[in-house]
């Protein structure tokens, strides 16, 4: 009565009549749908939480027995846990440059689970709550960080700080030490900036185990994509702070895995670079060589990402990994193809990919396979050297930029490829990430399939 439809999604606060010792009740609309999804739980917690941001309530008491009457194809922890994930990942806000004194009772909002079972059966769920929800806040938070305070230095800085938390080993590269790994490709890309160029280099290995596997995360982190020479138009050119979410979600998957104790060991490669124009930027026609010694022919500066990433991939052999997986921001052609429903995923091993598909869609974020056939090859041929870092002409331009990156994988090593350029920001048709900014996409991804490796 009174206007409430039930319909999924839609939530009511109503004074409640004190049979118990709530002030107010919450309902959260489940719609007709009985089979709710996993996904839709996540929705559902995040229109939960919001409500109840926006209404000032202090704290909430979720009654788990209420989750029996939902019978989904998951199981009763499973729909909660969703339901959890969503609803902190949709408590998420950037403040951090808001003036405005933040209203307390908004950021203090206590959650209580009513359950008939005791504590312990939930420590393993909240464990990996609290370590997803640490691991996105700084993922996205270091993706939302203004290019002028989000440089090289700054996200190198806050990977040892946190490093040294987790327990986890760090080490940072400057320039001249990228010099000494002939790491040419990658160096090229910051030489009209300002700002050194910083490499970090993160290992966490579990302690006292023989017989874990070794996995290579390698993240895109270019703090701010101008376009160098190949300067991009003004329109829209600040989102380019986001040309780092790559390497923030690495880092955020190595956060988790190390707060989790994944029996694997992980090492993860951050490439910080900023892409600026200046009188020593690289220019189109530049010839440079890769770590690996393939010479490469740059013809477009905004073709930057390829070329940090290229170095670090092989720079990662040395790890002798089991598998590596890149993630970055590379090209606003898997936009046009995919548009923001889903990231591509490119792979040497069609086993990989679907492990990682597997992964995506258990946490929601979608996966979708594109091929690298060899003739994608011959687009990035030069007259000059041994390749070019654009293809010719525009067509399957997420295909060549993944193409070229696997000209810097042993064919022996297992490799995957994630674009996420219409992922990593604005995903606001989902009501669990901000309706502007950072996503921290497949951060959760990641987790689950090095958790299930
Ligand atoms: N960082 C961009 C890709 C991008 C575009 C991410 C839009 C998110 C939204 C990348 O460095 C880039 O500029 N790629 C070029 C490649 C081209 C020059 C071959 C592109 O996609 O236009
Ligand atoms: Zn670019
Ligand atoms: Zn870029």
């Amino acid at each position: 009565s009174g206007g409430v439809s039930g319909a999924f999604k839609t939530t009511e606060l109503f004074p409640s009549s004190g049979k118990n010792s709530c002030e107010h009740l919450l309902l959260a609309g489940v719609g007709k749908n009985e089979a709710l999804s996993l996904e839709q739980f996540r929705k559902l917690g995040a229109v939960v939480v919001r409500k109840a941001q926006s209404s000032l309530v202090p704290s909430l008491r979720l009654d788990v027995e209420l989750f029996k009457a939902l019978k989904g194809p998951a199981g009763t922890d499973a729909q909660l846990e969703a339901f959890l994930e969503g609803f902190l990942m949709g408590a998420y806000e950037f403040t951090k440059y808001k003036t405005a004194k933040k209203d307390a009772k908004k950021s203090d909002l206590k959650l209580v689970l009513i359950s008939a079972h005791g504590k312990a059966h939930y420590t393993k769920m909240l464990a990996r709550l609290s370590a997803m929800i640490e691991a996105l806040t700084v993922a996205r938070d270091w993706s939302n960080e203004p290019p002028n305070f989000g440089h090289p230095q700054y996200f190198a800085s806050e990977a040892v700080k946190w490093a040294k938390k987790l327990g986890v080993r760090a080490r940072v590269m400057g320039e001249r030490e990228a010099a000494r790994e002939g790491m040419e490709m990658l160096l090229s890309v910051s030489k009209g900036s300002e700002r050194e160029g910083q490499i970090v280099v993160l290992d966490y290995t579990p302690k006292g185990r023989k017989s874990q596997k070794t996995i290579c995360l390698v993240g895109k982190g270019v703090t701010f994509d101008s376009g160098g020479i190949s300067i991009k138009p003004s329109q829209g050119m600040e989102e380019m702070k986001h040309d780092m979410s790559g390497a923030s979600t690495m880092f955020g998957a190595l956060m988790m895995c190390a707060r989790m104790k994944v029996p694997h060991r992980v090492v993860v490669l951050l490439g910080f670079v900023e892409n600026m124009p200046d009188g020593r930027a690289t220019v189109p026609g530049t010839v440079v060589r890769a770590r690996s010694g393939k010479t490469v022919q740059i013809d477009n500066t905004d073709a930057e990402g390829r070329l940090v990433l290229g170095d670090l991939l092989d720079y990662g052999h040395q790890f002798k990994p089991d598998v590596m997986i890149d993630a970055a921001t590379l090209t606003g052609a898997v936009l046009v193809c995919l548009g923001n429903r889903a990231s591509a995923v490119m792979s040497n091993d069609d086993g990989l990919a679907d492990a990682l598909k597997r992964a995506g869609d258990a946490t929601g974020e979608r996966l979708w396979q594109m091929p690298l056939y060899a003739e994608y090859l011959d687009d990035l041929r030069s007259e000059v050297a041994d390749l070019r870092n654009i293809g010719a002409g525009r067509n399957a331009g997420t295909c060549t930029a993944g193409k070229f990156l696997e000209q810097f994988v042993k064919p022996s090593v297992k490799w995957a490829h994630l674009d996420i350029a219409g992922t990593a920001w604005d995903l606001g048709h989902l009501e669990y990430h901000p309706k502007k900014g950072a996503t921290a996409a497949y951060v959760r991804t990641l987790f689950r399939f090095i958790e299930e490796f």
